[in-house]
């Protein structure tokens, strides 16, 4: 049998057991610490804005945070796009909030700004009252069209909350993902651009937010010598072990977001020759995608195959391969919740697959894959 080809794959640069070692020498094998101080300047510098991180234990920690403080409450409803993994909308019920869902548009694939402004209208014609909040994700890296989204969120006055989870070095307009919304999350679970092993963060736009994220983050102690509570906290914050390692992999962020786009040229260039596929792509120059996955797109009619019949052939040649994420809006879950779209996104999960994009893929593994959908045509 050949050796498992993984879909993404965390990868260690080998400066991380360095920062680890320093907690543990220095005997900081607690929550907080230096190493976290260090990955969260690490990150407003990578980010190349005036932005303040703050180290969360997971993204979806930090999209709850977000929410916690834009005033999310109990029958609020929040505008979440459709297409994307559950983390991005479970925090919004954390709250006793409901997702109000937006389809996608055809060419980023994320937040279609057309159906966001019909939602909003909808719902303060059928409530009465402005959703809360906006949560647009840059679904596999593609950056959403972010300034259109914002455009019109200033226009009914409502935050956006960028779910920047798996854009991490994305940029749209030369401005990275992460950067637009009055707050954003990042994740740095085991298979996103780079790992803390589990973790993640939340960028805000001021000090006070991020002094804000800190305190609910840690128990929302008030100031006292005693332990005195007026607000509900949680605990979120990053270990300084952890940020250990993330200190670490931001030595290879870099090489990272190189080599998955590599990838993704790779991939495109050997399937060329197939036009019954075709590729999540950056729509024109303004948008620069990490490509944290490969996704593509197969059309069963002329191809002769279908997305699962290419899953079932690669996890015989132990290659793993997953289709794109099922939209929100067709979630058992999240089945009485309101959805403006036009399922574009159910379209591309019938027929869409993510590709093997790992940094440690070899060129090699690439043909191996390759090969698997050549064969498919025979
Ligand atoms: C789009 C999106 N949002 C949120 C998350 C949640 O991040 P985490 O797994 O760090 O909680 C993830 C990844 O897991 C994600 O892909």
């Amino acid at each position: 049998m050949n050796n498992r080809i993984w879909l993404s794959l965390a990868h260690m640069g080998g400066q991380e057991q360095r920062f680890i070692q320093e907690a543990f020498d220095t005997n900081w094998v607690v929550p907080l610490g230096p190493n976290v101080d260090g990955f969260e300047r690490d990150l407003q510098e990578f980010l190349e804005k005036d932005v303040h991180v703050v180290a969360l234990s997971a993204g979806t920690a930090a999209i709850h945070l977000g929410l916690v403080q834009l005033g999310v409450t109990q029958g609020d409803e929040v505008i979440c796009q459709s297409f994307t993994f559950s983390a991005s909308a479970n925090p919004i019920t954390y709250q006793g909030g409901k997702p109000v869902f937006v389809g996608s548009e055809p060419d980023t694939w994320n937040m279609s700004p057309d159906f966001l402004k019909e939602a909003i209208e909808d719902r303060i014609s059928k409530t009465g009252k402005k959703p809360k909040a906006i949560i647009p994700v840059h679904l596999y890296g593609m950056p959403a069209r972010i300034d259109q989204i914002i455009a019109i969120a200033n226009q009914y006055d409502i935050p956006v909350l960028e779910d920047a989870a798996e854009a991490l070095g994305s940029e749209y307009k030369g401005q990275k993902c992460g950067t637009f919304g009055e707050f954003a999350c990042l994740s740095f679970n085991g298979n996103k651009m780079i790992t803390t092993s589990g973790g993640g963060a939340l960028v805000c736009r001021t000090a006070e937010e991020a002094e804000q994220t800190k305190f609910f983050a840690t128990q929302a102690r008030d100031k006292a010598p005693h332990y005195e509570h007026s607000h509900i906290g949680y605990n979120y914050r990053m270990s300084n072990i952890c940020a250990g390692i993330g200190r670490g992999q931001m030595f290879v962020l870099e090489d990272h977001i190189a080599r998955r786009r590599e990838i993704n040229q790779l991939y495109r260039t050997l399937l060329r020759d197939f036009p019954s596929i075709s590729f999540h792509t950056n729509p024109n120059s303004d948008f620069n995608s990490n490509y944290w996955l490969t996704c593509i797109i197969i059309n069963p009619q002329e191809a002769g195959f279908t997305r699962e019949d290419l899953r079932l052939c690669m996890e015989e040649e132990n290659i793993e391969t997953r289709p794109l994420w099922k939209p929100m809006h067709l979630q058992p879950v999240f089945a009485d919740c309101p959805y403006y779209g036009d399922n574009i996104e159910g379209k591309l999960f019938d027929n869409g697959l993510c590709l093997p994009s790992g940094p440690t893929l070899t060129d090699e593994d690439i043909q191996r894959v390759v090969k698997i959908i050549e064969k498919m045509y025979h």
